[in-house]
C-alpha cells in the first residue's frame, strides 16, 4: 500500500507546485463549497492514479489544490462496499503530501434536541458503531503507530478558538458528539434512543474513518455536521435523503461562512 501511496503523492505533485497544510473534505450538498476555492488545480478521482473509483454511477469526484488547501469534493462511504483499506487511502495520501489540519464535513441526523435542522455543529469527540475499527490490518509505520491514541482527535485547543472566532460574527456554535453507523439505512427509533444513552448528540454514516486515519497519521481533525434533520424517533417526518439534501441547502450558507473563519484560524496556527 505504501508504494501505491507514494506513486498517487508523485502523481498529485507533477500536477500543482501547491503545499497546502489544510484537507477538507466535503459531505453530501456542500460540493459548493469548493467553487469558492480560488486558483486551484481541479483533478477528477477518476483521473488519480491508485485513487479509489467511486461506484455510484454520475457520481461527481474531484480534488481541487490551491496554496492553502487540499479539498475532496466527494468522499468515499463504508456503505458503498469500499473496504476500510481503500478509505483510509486519500487520507494517507494527504499525510504524504503534508497535510497537518483536516477538516472534516458531514451531514448529520439531530439526535440531540436541542439541536435545529439546518444548523451546523462543532464535532468534540466521536462513537464509533461502525461494527470494525478502520485500522485494522497490518500497520503502516511510516504513517503512523500501531496504537493511535484517540484522546484529543477533535483539538480543545482548536475548537475554542474557533467558537471564539466564529461568535463575533453572530454564531453561537454548538459542540456535540457524532456517532457513526455503517448505513445505508437510517437507523431505527430503538437505536435512535440507544444512540443518545450511549452519548450522541448527532447521527451519520460517515467521517469517523476518516477521523481516525488523520490522528493515526498524526493529522489534527476539525468536524463539522449539518444536520439535516432531526433522527428516526425524534423527527415526526419519514428520513429521506432528499430532505437531507434540501436542508443542507438551506444551511449552506452558514456552514461555508464556518468553514471560512476556521481555514483563517488554522492558517494562523504554528503547526
Ligand atoms: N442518520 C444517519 N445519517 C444521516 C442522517 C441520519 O439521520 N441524516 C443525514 N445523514
Amino acid at each position: 500500500m505504501i508504494e501505491k501511496i507514494k506513486e498517487t503523492v508523485e502523481f498529485i505533485k507533477q500536477k500543482t507546485n501547491y503545499s497546502p497544510k489544510i484537507g477538507i473534505i466535503l459531505g453530501s450538498g456542500l460540493g459548493s463549497f469548493a467553487d469558492t476555492l480560488k486558483d486551484s488545480v481541479i483533478l477528477d478521482y477518476k483521473d488519480i492514479v491508485n485513487f479509489p473509483k467511486s461506484s455510484v454511477v454520475g457520481h461527481k469526484g474531484r480534488l481541487l489544490i490551491n496554496k492553502d488547501i487540499l479539498c475532496m469534493d466527494g468522499r468515499f462511504h463504508y456503505y458503498e462496499g469500499f473496504t476500510m483499506q481503500e478509505l483510509s487511502f486519500p487520507i494517507r495520501v494527504m499525510k504524504m503530501l503534508g497535510i497537518k489540519y483536516l477538516i472534516i464535513t458531514n451531514a448529520a441526523g439531530g439526535v440531540n434536541e436541542d439541536y435545529l435542522p439546518g444548523e451546523t455543529v462543532l464535532i468534540k469527540d466521536h462513537i464509533n458503531f461502525m461494527g470494525t475499527n478502520p485500522l485494522i490490518g497490518k500497520n503502516i509505520d511510516e504513517i503512523g503507530e500501531r496504537f493511535p491514541d484517540l484522546s484529543d482527535v477533535y483539538s480543545k485547543d482548536v475548537r475554542e478558538k474557533i467558537k471564539i472566532n466564529v461568535k463575533e460574527g453572530g454564531i453561537n456554535l454548538k459542540e456535540g458528539v457524532y456517532m457513526a453507523f455503517s448505513g445505508p439505512s437510517y437507523e431505527t427509533p430503538a437505536e435512535i434512543k440507544m444512540a443518545k444513552i450511549l452519548g450522541a448528540d448527532l447521527v451519520g454514516m460517515s467521517s469517523v474513518p476518516e477521523a481516525i486515519f488523520a490522528a493515526h497519521a498524526g493529522i489534527k481533525v476539525i468536524g463539522f455536521s449539518l444536520v439535516t434533520n432531526m433522527a428516526a424517533g425524534i423527527s415526526k417526518n419519514k428520513l429521506s435523503h432528499t430532505e437531507v439534501i434540501e436542508t443542507a441547502a438551506k444551511g449552506k450558507e452558514n456552514i461555508i461562512y464556518i468553514l471560512e473563519k476556521t481555514i483563517d484560524i488554522v492558517l494562523n496556527l504554528e503547526e
